[in-house]
């Protein structure tokens, strides 16, 4: 394994500053990078070796190729990129020199360094830095991958795939030019039928399919919302959702969850004092803590919808994945305002790239509206297919019941074991523990893990103002091998960082 070059930010200049700011910012010059924010796409760069100043020279220079870091882009002073990264400042020093004399950055006098304007790319605002979807841009990590919480697919979906023939390609080649906007209609129609099984009564007009449920909290942001609108999402909750509602420059407020789900007093309170247009929940499973939300508390969640004229998006992409095998369709209710997000992704597999939105026809027409502007409808071909699964749910749920707990217990008694004062809250579904850290801040221990060859994301990334950085995020559908050695590498990595931390006090109480 080569070795990667990890920075290590030891001490925050801005811990709570989210990097899906980013996202509205629209003129390149505007854009700045602090020291944490660069530190952490760093992080995504590629392997590799000799001095220092080059390391960090050569995946600047990748982020500037990338388009990550657009010309015009402001990058940290020395001293604080020297700081954030726990290296000398000639190090910094030496390595912005060295990009200067190629040309691809400048010194702009009263502005800082900034990319050249002729040699950097152009970039999409809404594509520089750090995101969800880096994790997916830039191949696999030379590392232990604890960053990503995708389940692997069933064999399920290969028998299914497989059991396809040429009649029925021709059936679906051969009746229709193949742009349905809303999706396959008999895929639509089945999805209602699920639902209406469940007690949601629902029609296929109320049907939107979706290329992922990613691209529906998409289309929900850009359909429901204006500039400026009131946003409440959970905290923690899926960084997807916040970077899809953050993008459109909304104004996010946040409500905690406990043992029994999102606190619907807490939201009570928020919607008497405050106006929302939206409120983002996970009801089913949640991403990251594996929370089901109690029956009661769903019950006084759909009685807001009456007395409050609120958007509710209840993304129910992990349903199917709850270990006590409660019935997988989200019953929430059926209300004009309610907007349900479903996926293929969990329960079956992500390469499928389907999902769906459930709500009153007026909304479905009006995002797929919305959608035709970048997409002309999901591939026909992984619907068809998708069509075929759903009437396995119930033995594609029965093996998730099986194998996630199982690789809970292999992935909690790894950590008993190696990481006895690291604490959770068990989940009840889905694929991922939501860790707290006794101390410290996981921004900068996902450095040092780093330098241990495992990549994990810190619990900033999960919360719309970052304070939920004393927790990380570690999946257990991996293999008990890779599980077993990226514990016993992150433990290596704990033990190194609590021993900096001490090195930090003793220093900065011998200055004061
Ligand atoms: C809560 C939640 N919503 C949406 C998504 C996106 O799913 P998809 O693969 O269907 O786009 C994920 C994926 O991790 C998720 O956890």
């Amino acid at each position: 394994m080569g070795v990667r070059l990890a920075f290590l930010p030891c001490c925050s200049l801005e811990p709570h500053r989210r990097n899906w700011t980013l996202f509205v910012i629209q003129d390149a010059n505007g854009l700045r990078f602090s020291a944490d924010d660069l530190a952490r796409m760093l992080v995504g760069t590629g392997a590799r070796s000799g001095p220092l100043y080059r390391q960090l020279s050569e995946s600047l220079t990748e982020l500037i190729e990338r388009g990550e870091l657009p010309q015009g882009a402001a990058l940290p002073p020395e001293r604080a990129l020297a700081q954030a990264l726990t290296v000398s400042r000639t190090t910094v020093v030496a390595a912005y020199q060295a990009l200067r004399e190629q040309g691809l950055l400048e010194r702009r006098q009263g502005s800082g360094t900034r990319v050249s304007a002729d040699r950097a790319r152009e970039t999409v605002s809404g594509l520089a830095g750090d995101h969800a979807a880096s994790q997916f841009l830039n191949g696999p990590l030379a590392t232990i991958d604890f960053a990503t919480a995708a389940l692997p697919s069933l064999d399920l979906v290969a028998d299914v795939a497989a059991g396809l023939t040429r009649d029925d390609y021709l059936r679906l080649t051969g009746t229709h030019h193949g742009y349905h906007l809303r999706g396959l209609p008999a895929l639509r129609e089945r999805i209602a039928r699920w639902y209406s099984d469940a007690g949601m009564p629902t029609a296929p007009e109320d049907i939107l399919i979706t290329s992922g449920a990613q691209q529906a909290l998409e289309l929900v942001a850009r359909g429901c919302l204006q500039p400026g609108d009131g946003v409440v999402v959970e905290q923690p909750t899926y960084r997807g959702a916040l970077e899809a509602f953050g993008r459109t420059g909304n104004r996010l407020r946040t409500v905690r969850i406990d043992d029994e789900g999102l606190d619907v007093i807490a939201l009570e309170k928020l919607l008497a004092t405050e106006s929302p247009r939206l409120v983002y929940v996970q009801t089913a499973a949640h991403n990251p803590t594996g929370v089901v939300l109690s029956d009661d508390r769903r019950q006084r969640l759909t009685r807001l919808l009456d007395q409050h004229e609120v958007v509710l998006v209840d993304d129910t992409s992990l349903a199917g994945t709850s270990f006590d095998g409660r019935p997988s369709a989200p019953a929430l209710t059926t209300h004009e305002r309610l907007v349900t997000i479903g996926s293929m992704s969990k329960l079956f597999w992500g390469g499928l790239r389907l999902g769906w939105i459930r709500a009153v026809p007026q909304v479905v027409s009006r995002l797929a509206q919305v959608r035709g502007i970048t997409d002309l409808g999901s591939s026909l071909v992984a619907q068809e297919v998708a069509l075929r699964l759903m009437d396995h749910r119930d033995a594609a749920e029965a093996e998730r019941r099986t194998a996630l707990p199982t690789g809970l217990r292999t992935l909690t008694e790894l950590l008993d074991r190696h990481l006895p004062d690291w604490t959770w809250r068990e989940p009840q579904a889905g694929a991922s523990l939501w860790v707290r850290l006794p101390q410290g801040d996981a921004t900068h221990f996902a450095q040092i893990a780093l330098r241990y060859g495992v990549a994990l994301l810190p619990g900033a990334v999960f919360s719309a103002d970052g304070s939920t950085d004393d927790h990380t995020r570690l999946p257990y559908s991996l293999p008990t091998a890779t599980m077993s050695q990226g514990v016993t590498r992150l433990a290596q990595a704990w033990t190194d960082y609590l021993n900096r931390a001490t090195v930090d006090v003793t220093l900065t109480s011998a200055v004061t």
